[in-house]
């Protein structure tokens, strides 16, 4: 088009805009600290108490004003654009803020591993390892220093509040997000997410801990109900939420999109009120994940707080439904001070967000350092590993796109990478090139670089190398699950091929979630490397090359074969169902392995293993040596052990300790309750004691609705993994 009919249309899009954008405009400016002073707001004081702050606040809104702040403002590519869209800062939503009062807007950015959309945001962030990666760390510190780094490029990108903070279990592990998450032990996967979601806040963000509750497949995730009994809901998948909340005190719960038990998880009275906000005593706000709301008054009246992205259900509907007295004044006001209390709560309103310039090498290297605790060596046979740059002449790397990237998680956990936006569901690979990270540790070795695609020429590749290393990838993403463990596009054969030209072939594998290994027996070494982040590849390198003494150890088994998971076959939903907000879930999953979840399932069903939970090598070797035991007040049971460095070189041991509970608590074989992670010199010993949380060591009883210990004889083993465990001993925990 050109001429003066464009110029029409300009004039009147102008026209348009502005008077969409008039109403709102100058209503929504964020307040300053001088306004503040200037206004004498008693709700700025900051010594008083977050609800303290919330009573005041509330007591001046008005109707519409309270509405305003708990739904959404739309997303970008979501449903149709609102008229004032503008406002939002790219990221997933915001929430309207009450500047009469001086309270800001809640902008929210996806942040799993790293903060979403930078690229449209015209910025940078930082791509961590993924969540797993980062669980295989077994590191609360680590967990930490993942969450500052996220909370700091949040804030310097203009956001003041993160949606991450996954942690469903991994029931399901061909879960598409499995890599968001942290694992299949709750007091594990709850204890590192709670420290993620601390730190995160300490930055002064709003923290949020999703997807309540057992959002554990992504094949028909909004329409799935989950049939599962309390007491196993209770000790599995809601006893990581529990310990996360309890440790991280999260702003925010995200509601999930599935059904349990028959209600939907956002208007699901039992999980949203009695356990959640009158169980745990959960002081924050319930959000419902993107379009996960499917009414107003039940959801309301079930404890939901604020509906994400949009206003279908608290908007205008709320507000009829308020002033009909369906829901009662009392119920919003509720929702509204919740909001307000996690405003107040996280110093998003005394620290209002100063947009900056993220850190970029700083966040490099705090990826790679997050990368080489989180990378797992599975296998190294006749110790091919690490390699010793003095006697090997020649090295084939083969595919995974080695020469040019390390593939990432996809969804709205994607990062971008540098560049243009990346699109939804797109493979992204993050220009960190293993080839070229190799090829800089060992100068005058011969490289070779086959792309993996044809096994043949893969394996003439590898026949005359002294060493032969294929990369192997497993792409994982939101909206989608994978039909099977095994290695996609070839690449079992690929692998076999190399192998079968090659004695020394090592496989670094990048993978979201655990895979199966057909040619374990023919390969010499394995590295586990997830998806390793923006500088995965010099984690690997140094790995591979031993400048880094790998200590991480698997968070999720790995089974044999798909025929051995607990549900052979992944249930998806029924084809020509219903589908929107108002249509009842159209199948069911139903978890009948119950408290078996991981390792407790292969324990219980007698199940060998490809590697269990808890196992990782190191370039040296430990030692466990003498168990103590005493059961102290309390019932806090306490197990001493020594661990000792027996091989030629510094490295770090994460020690495991398990319990098995008396018969009669009717439990799986042994859970996890505690351990620790040391560093020791060759030859080096420590002693080291473990006061193990009677919260671990106890069963959720149905009819008393609590936790109780079981008394009786306990026994407690340790080592290092949960297959390798020397030493055990009984102590008697009677009341
Ligand atoms: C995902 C959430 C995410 C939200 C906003 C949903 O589809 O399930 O995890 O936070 O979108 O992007």
């Amino acid at each position: 088009m050109s001429g003066p009919s464009c110029a029409r249309l300009t004039l009147w899009t102008a026209i348009a805009l502005s008077l969409l954008i008039t109403p709102a405009s100058g209503q929504h400016r964020q307040y300053s600290q001088a306004d503040a002073q200037a206004k004498n707001w008693p709700w700025m004081d900051k010594s008083l108490s977050p609800d303290q702050r919330a009573d005041m606040v509330l007591k001046e809104m008005t109707l519409d004003e309270k509405i305003g702040l708990v739904h959404g403002e739309g997303m970008p590519g979501w449903g149709r654009p609102r008229p004032n869209w503008y406002l939002g800062n790219g990221g997933a939503g915001f929430v309207l803020g009450v500047e009469r009062l001086g309270i800001p807007m809640i902008q929210m950015s996806d942040a799993a591993y790293g903060v979403r959309s930078s690229a449209q945001n015209g910025r940078y962030s930082t791509a961590l390892p993924s969540d797993l990666a980062a669980a295989s760390s077994w590191d609360p510190d680590t967990a930490c220093e993942y969450g500052a780094l996220i909370g700091t490029e949040l804030r310097a990108q203009g956001y003041n509040m993160t949606l991450g903070g996954g942690v469903n279990i991994t029931r399901e592990p061909r879960n598409g997000r499995t890599f968001e998450y942290m694992g299949e032990d709750p007091i594990l996967a709850g204890t590192l997410v709670g420290n993620r979601i601390k730190c995160e806040q300490a930055q002064h963000v709003i923290g949020d801990i999703k997807h309540y509750a057992l959002n554990d497949q992504e094949s028909g995730r909004n329409e799935v109900n989950v049939i599962i009994d309390e007491r196993a809901m209770r000790e599995t998948d809601l006893l990581a939420f529990q310990i996360g909340i309890g440790i991280g005190h999260p702003g925010a719960v995200m509601c999930s999109y599935n059904s349990v038990n028959g209600d939907f998880a956002c208007e699901n009275k039992h999980l949203l009120t009695d356990i959640l906000k009158d169980d745990w005593r959960f002081p924050g706000f319930v959000l419902s994940d993107w379009g996960g709301t499917h009414s107003t008054v039940k959801a309301s009246a079930a404890g939901l707080d604020n509906e994400e992205p949009e206003d279908i259900f608290f908007g205008e509907k709320l507000k009829q439904a308020v002033q009909a007295g369906q829901v009662p004044a009392s119920e919003l006001d509720e929702h509204v001070r919740r909001i307000l209390r996690s405003e107040f709560a996280s110093g998003i309103v005394d620290y209002p967000v100063e947009k900056g310039v993220v850190d970029v090498e700083g966040g490099f290297q705090t990826s790679r350092q997050i990368a080489e605790q989180s990378m797992v060596l599975l296998k190294n046979e006749g110790n091919v590993l690490p390699l010793d740059r003095t006697a090997i002449h020649s090295i084939a790397i083969i595919g995974g796109h080695a020469d040019s990237g390390m593939i990432s998680g996809g969804g709205s956990a994607q990062v971008d990478p540098p560049g243009p936006p990346s699109q939804w569901q797109a493979h992204v690979w993050f220009p960190t090139s293993p080839l070229k990270a190799i090829i800089a540790k060992a100068p005058g070795v011969t490289f070779n670089f086959d792309r993996g695609t044809d096994p043949a020429s893969a394996a003439d590749a590898a026949k005359s190398a002294d060493v032969a290393i294929v990369f192997a990838y497993q792409w994982l993403s939101e909206g989608m699950d994978v039909s099977t463990l095994s290695l996609p596009d070839n690449q079992d054969a690929l692998i076999e091929a190399v192998a079968a030209a090659n004695p020394h072939t090592i496989v670094v594998l990048e993978t979201g979630a655990a895979v199966t290994m057909p040619w374990i027996d023919h390969v010499s070494g394995v590295l586990e490397a997830w998806y390793g982040g923006n500088r995965g590849a010099d984690a690997v390198a140094n790995i591979l090359f031993g400048d880094v003494n790998p200590g991480a150890k698997l968070p999720i088994t790995f089974p044999r074969s798909d025929a051995d998971l607990p549900h052979p076959e992944l249930l998806t939903p029924p084809r020509g169902r219903m589908r929107g907000p108002e249509a009842p879930p159209s199948f069911t999953v139903t978890y009948d392995e119950g408290l078996k979840v991981g390792y407790k399932w292969y324990d219980a069903e007698n199940k060998p293993v490809l590697f269990p939970f808890g196992f990782g090598l190191s370039y040296t070797t430990f030692s466990y040596s003498d168990l103590k035991l005493s059961a102290g007040n309390g019932h806090v049971a306490t197990v001493s052990f020594t661990v000792k460095n027996t091989g030629n070189r510094a490295g770090s041991e994460i020690s495991e300790v398990y319990a098995s509970l008396p018969e009669s608590a009717g439990e799986p074989p042994k859970r996890l309750v505690g351990w620790a992670k040391t560093l020791l010199k060759p030859g080096e010993s420590r002693e080291l004691t473990l006061d193990i949380d009677p919260k671990f060591l106890s069963i959720y009883d149905e009819n008393s609705r609590a936790w109780q210990l079981v008394p009786g004889s306990y026994n407690f083993m340790a080592g290092g993994s949960s297959q390798s465990l020397p030493l055990a001993g009984k102590v008697d925990l009677t009341n």
